[in-house]
Parts: C-alpha cells; sequence; structure tokens
C-alpha cells in the first residue's frame, strides 16, 4: 500500500485535528502518500482531496473541529453514492481510508468495507456511544466544558437559593450528563435511558432545599423525554416547585468546539497512529480504539451492531452520592 487517505466525518469532536496530524505524520514515516478528503463522505463523493505533508498539519493539535471539514451525507447512504466515492479514491490512486467518526460515520465505514474497500475506523465523538471503544475522541473535553458549566453555575445558583438545569449533549445517550452530573456534584441527572417524572424530581428538588442545600443542579442530556427547557416548562404549567425559582441553560455545541483536552490530544494522536499501523499490516475493516487503557481493535461489523450501555455502578451511584 503507497497511498491512503483520511477524513472527517459526522459531529465534529475536540482532538480529531491530534488525530489527522498523527495519521498524516505517521503515514508519511511509512513511507506513505496521505491524502485529506474534505468535508468527510460528500467530500469522499466528489473528488474533494488534496495531497497533505507534514507542514499542512502542522499548528492543529491545539484546536477544536477539524481542518478536513466534516458533513452529514444522505448520498453516500446509496450504494451508487459509495460506488462513486470508492471509484474516485480509486481514480486517484488512494489504496485505503481511514474514518475518523462515531456510529454514523462508522457504518458508512463498514459500508465500504463490505464493497471490498480497505479502510479503518477511529473512535471519535464527544457521545461516548460508539460500541469497540471504552473512551472515544472528544469525550475528555466535552465533560470537562460540562463541568466547568456545572461549577460556574452552582456558584449563582447558591447565592440565590436557585434551582438550574443544565443541558448537555447527547441526543441518544446520556453518558455526559451521567457522568458530568457526578463528577460536578448535582442533585439530579435526567437521562434518555431512565424514564423521567417530573412530578418526581420536583419532589426531589424540594427535598434537596429541605436536607439544607442552597442551590439544586440538574443535568439533563438533550435526548432526553424532557429537554432542559421542556422541564421548566411542564413545572410552570404544572404548578410545580411554588415559591421556587428555577432557569435553564443549554449548552449545545459550547461543547463540541471546545479547545482538546490533553487527554484528548494524547488519545487522538495514539488512535491515528494506530490506524496507519493497521492500514499497513492490512487489518482492515475495523475500528481502533480503547480497551482497557490499551489500543484495541474491533471488527466494523460488531461496532456497527453493538449497543455501549451506560456504566451501571455510575448509574446506580449518582443517586446515592447526590445526597
Ligand atoms: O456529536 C454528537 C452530537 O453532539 C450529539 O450529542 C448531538 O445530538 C448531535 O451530535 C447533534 O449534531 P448536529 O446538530 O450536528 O446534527
Amino acid at each position: 500500500m503507497r497511498n491512503i487517505a483520511v477524513l472527517t466525518s459526522g459531529g465534529d469532536a475536540p482532538g480529531m485535528n491530534a488525530a489527522i496530524r498523527a495519521a498524516v505524520r505517521a503515514g508519511l514515516s511509512h513511507g506513505l502518500t496521505v491524502w485529506g478528503v474534505y468535508q468527510g463522505y460528500a467530500g469522499l463523493i466528489e473528488g474533494n482531496f488534496k495531497r497533505l505533508g507534514a507542514r499542512d498539519v502542522g499548528g492543529i493539535i491545539q484546536h477544536g473541529g477539524t481542518i478536513l471539514g466534516s458533513a452529514r451525507c444522505t448520498e453516500f447512504q446509496t450504494e451508487e453514492g459509495r460506488e462513486l466515492a470508492i471509484h474516485r479514491m480509486r481514480g486517484a490512486g488512494i489504496e485505503g481510508l481511514i474514518v475518523i467518526g462515531g456510529n454514523g460515520s462508522q457504518t458508512g465505514t463498514y459500508a465500504l468495507h463490505k464493497m471490498g474497500f480497505p479502510v479503518v475506523g477511529v473512535a471519535s465523538t464527544i457521545d461516548n456511544d460508539l460500541y469497540g471503544s471504552d473512551v472515544t475522541i472528544g469525550v475528555d473535553t466535552a465533560l470537562n466544558v460540562a463541568l466547568n458549566a456545572i461549577d460556574n453555575l452552582k456558584v449563582t445558583a447558591s447565592s440565590l437559593q436557585r434551582t438550574l438545569l443544565v443541558e448537555v449533549m447527547g441526543r441518544k445517550c446520556g453518558y455526559l450528563a451521567l457522568m458530568s452530573g457526578i463528577a460536578g456534584g448535582a442533585e439530579a441527572v435526567v437521562l434518555p435511558e431512565v424514564e423521567v417524572v417530573p412530578e418526581q424530581l420536583a419532589v426531589r428538588i424540594q427535598d434537596a432545599y429541605e436536607r439544607g442545600k442552597p442551590h439544586v443542579i440538574v443535568v439533563v442530556a438533550e435526548g432526553a423525554k424532557y429537554n432542559a427547557e421542556g422541564l421548566c416548562r411542564y413545572f410552570r404549567e404544572q404548578g410545580l416547585l411554588p415559591g421556587y425559582e428555577f432557569r435553564s441553560t443549554v449548552l449545545g455545541y459550547v461543547q463540541r468546539g471546545a479547545v482538546p483536552t490533553c487527554a484528548d490530544r494524547l488519545l487522538a494522536t495514539r488512535l491515528g497512529v494506530a490506524a496507519v499501523e493497521q492500514m499497513m499490516a492490512g487489518n482492515t475493516g475495523v475500528l481502533v480504539g480503547m480497551h482497557n487503557g490499551e489500543v484495541a481493535t474491533t471488527p466494523l461489523e460488531e461496532v456497527v451492531q453493538g449497543v455501549k450501555p451506560l456504566d451501571p455502578w455510575f448509574l446506580e451511584y449518582a443517586d446515592i452520592l447526590a445526597r
């Protein structure tokens, strides 16, 4: 193999640039020509490629986002779209593709693998809901952004004895809400995975004040049955929490666009290098991720079928620790 390409796809994640940099420089060190694909799978279909040298990926490790750009591409979900993508890569002499992304992106990677094109996935999503890696690129940064916000919110909530509901990202997965809630000492977490009854939450909030707390922080995952504003509206409409003041704060994309933490830069660097090594060794059709602190590969077939549950220990103790 002499020519490989790298692309980023789906939601950007802090650390993607570090992974691109690592893959490019590791590839160059093996004597490969490395191509960058711009705008994810959309760029693959359009043949939007550029040869990358070591200098092209200089000065990016400290930046969030992705220098290659990303996209959510419906055309790639069709057989014709994928055939065109493979045709474009073969036309440019590209023999292997590294895809840095989360669930949707790795479904695309697997589809290319099934069509016989050599691919390696790199586990990257702030949601940490990708089967095949204990932790994914961007999670640590997204958690730390949430944690900073929770710490700040707690200060002002305490001053005015308010209840603040903070919404964090996670359309289908409550990982960020659960972990930032525990690390931030929240009084409650609201997750897509656990049934939420607003009346019970209101009782819990009232109970926290009665136990002497000067504030209540509720961390809500955006994909829960009620989001933060939805809960506030429900409390108001149902006349719950009379006499208490509550407000919502939505973090949203602030979490995704942050400067990558040291942990994310190092994780992304390890995975970017490992992806090239797996490609060179011919171990394709796999996701490169972390398992028990070590780089590990998982067949993409398992990745796309697997479900990564929330850690039951944290789920069990979230309530107890909030007392
Ligand atoms: O990157 C993951 C994620 O942030 C989810 O938590 C979120 O729901 C989704 O992406 C939103 O992304 P977009 O608005 O780009 O579709």
